[in-house]
């Protein structure tokens, strides 16, 4: 449930409607009966409304600023961002009255609050004040032409701030705006129910004594905890199988590997498969064309492997797959959703062998996903990996996939991915990689000149994937990427970086 705290604005009620709307219970309380509400009820959310006073008035209503330390979240609209703003040693003035639309430009995109906002739209204002400054913690997200603080977080207690009416129908994207913010409350408060036993009990009840279930383990933090957690729950009933299809990072084996040794008795199956995907794919230059050829082989090598162990006695009943919350939520709408889905979870499978599927984590949020692997004992910097498409490094090296182009991806991906560590900003970025672009050009090493293939950095930021920006990496971080790329990769002339935003681009280039 979310609490509304009514400051007396014409539109209190409507904030608790349209929470209402998204199917979280929502009260309306007054500002003095707040804080023994919010003690008894435990809310996940709190939103303060707007309200006619001027902060600084005489008999201005009020609140306990204890309030911003209970670690629930926070959004304060209007008079509501104002009055944080005072209570939290901000500056508030009475300023240019604005009445009506006001176009809202967001700066920052950083946080889940403003996923799914365009760069601007047209919001509706009704204030006379203004917020003219915030405590450090706080960061701008959007201004209009007339007040700066428009749009502002401290995403570290998760309190946010805005200026104009998210609840009204003239304020356009206001229920993104809204549904982002009850999102991050029911994060926040799911996070604190996460019963590993429970889940593996609900996994020993679904597939019981006897029947043994397999799962890919591609090395995505997904699949691996959904893949850990199944080994803990029914042991050696449950077989990881791991393709070596040549197409992953470097190590990637390695890591798998280890991960089910340090957590438990299971033992992936290894199957190697490089070379015959590697013939399959030679002369494939269409990513279509590829995507199919992987996931068809995928389907092959798992059906040989499930008839080998039927016949050793083994009844394979479940296939395991880390499918999880925004999975389910992003299938309904991303572009991609369904395709990534099909490969990676080896889609088609269930329905061709008879398998039922067994999906752990399809109830939990990306974060939840990464507590219950760190609570499982999967190292940290395995918990924060990049996600790799399941196609693997096919689908960045743009025409033919050869053994000699996968070597030199995988030079240059290591060694961004090392700078980026050096520089301490790894886990500040979502996917980062070199592409083979397939064009060429000219160099100079030594004293010979040579005609090598390009390649493109792409290095991104994204909350929802759905839309992303390239990550603003300092010059001189990417001159020693770049200098590291051309000195060590052999065949390379030039690297380019890729200042593309998602839309129109995709992040991938294939
Ligand atoms: P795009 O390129 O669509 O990428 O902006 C969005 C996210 O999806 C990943 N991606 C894939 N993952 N199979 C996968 O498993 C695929 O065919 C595929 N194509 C894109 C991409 O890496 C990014 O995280």
């Amino acid at each position: 449930m979310i609490v509304v705290v009514d400051f007396g604005s014409q539109t209190a009620h409507l904030i608790a409607r349209r929470i209402k709307e998204l199917g979280i219970h929502s009260d309306l309380v007054l500002p003095e009966q707040a804080i023994e509400t919010i003690k008894k009820e435990k809310p996940a959310g709190i939103i303060f409304s707007g309200g006619p006073s001027s902060v600084y008035g005489k008999n201005a209503p009020t609140i306990d600023p204890a309030i911003f330390s209970f670690g629930i979240p926070i959004l304060g609209i209007c008079y509501g961002l104002q009055l944080t703003a005072k209570l939290l040693s901000g500056e508030v003035v009475s300023g240019k009255k604005e009445y009506g639309p006001a176009t809202v430009k967001i700066s920052n995109f950083k946080f889940q609050i403003s996923n799914g906002l365009p760069e601007e739209f047209i919001v509706w204002m009704s204030h006379g004040d203004e917020v003219v400054s915030m405590p450090k913690e706080f960061v701008i997200l959007g201004s209009s032409k007339h007040v700066q603080y428009a749009f502002v977080a401290n995403e570290d207690k998760k309190i946010y701030g805005i200026q104009f009416h998210p609840e009204v129908e003239h304020t356009e994207h206001g229920g993104v705006l809204l549904k982002n913010f009850v999102e991050i409350c029911k994060e926040k408060v799911s996070h604190h129910v996460i019963d590993i036993q429970a889940i593996e009990k609900k996994i020993q009840e679904k597939v019981g004594e006897r029947a043994y279930v397999i799962g890919a383990v591609s090395g995505g933090v997904d699949s691996t905890v959904a893949g850990v957690l199944t080994a803990k729950a029914i042991g050696k009933r449950f077989i990881p199988i791991y393709v070596d299809n040549g197409l992953m990072r470097e190590g990637t084996e390695e890591r798998v590997k280890n991960i089910f040794h340090k957590t438990s008795s299971v033992k992936p199956i290894v199957v190697r498969e490089e070379r015959e995907l590697l013939r399959q794919l030679h002369g494939i230059k269409d990513p279509e064309k590829k995507r199919r050829i992987i996931g068809k082989h995928y389907i092959d090598v798992f059906e040989k492997q499930m008839q080998k162990l039927v016949s050793s006695g083994k009844p394979v009943k479940f296939l395991l797959q880390g499918t999880i919350y925004s999975d389910v939520i992003e299938s309904q709408g991303s572009k991609h959703a369904s395709k990534i889905k099909s490969h990676h979870n080896v889609g088609g499978l269930p329905k061709k062998m008879k398998l039922t599927l067994l999906e752990p984590l399809r109830e939990f949020y990306k974060d939840e996903v990464r507590e219950i692997g760190r609570r499982l004992g999967i190292p940290e910097e395995f918990i924060r990996q990049q996600p790799f498409p399941g196609p693997g490094y096919a689908i960045r090296i743009r025409g033919e996939v050869t053994k000699d182009r996968l070597k030199k991806i995988r030079m240059a991906d290591r060694i961004v991915l090392e700078e980026l560590e050096k520089a301490g900003i790894l886990f500040d970025i979502f996917q980062s990689f070199p592409v083979m672009t397939g064009a060429y050009s000219t160099a100079v090493k030594g004293d010979e000149k040579f005609f090598g293939e390009v390649v493109c950095l792409r290095v991104i930021e994204t909350k929802d994937i759905m839309t992303a920006v390239w990550s603003r990496l300092p010059y001189d971080l990417l001159q020693k990427i770049s200098s590291r790329i051309v000195n060590e990769v052999p065949g390379i002339s030039r690297v380019v970086y890729d200042i593309t935003t998602k839309p129109p681009a995709t992040m991938e280039w294939e």
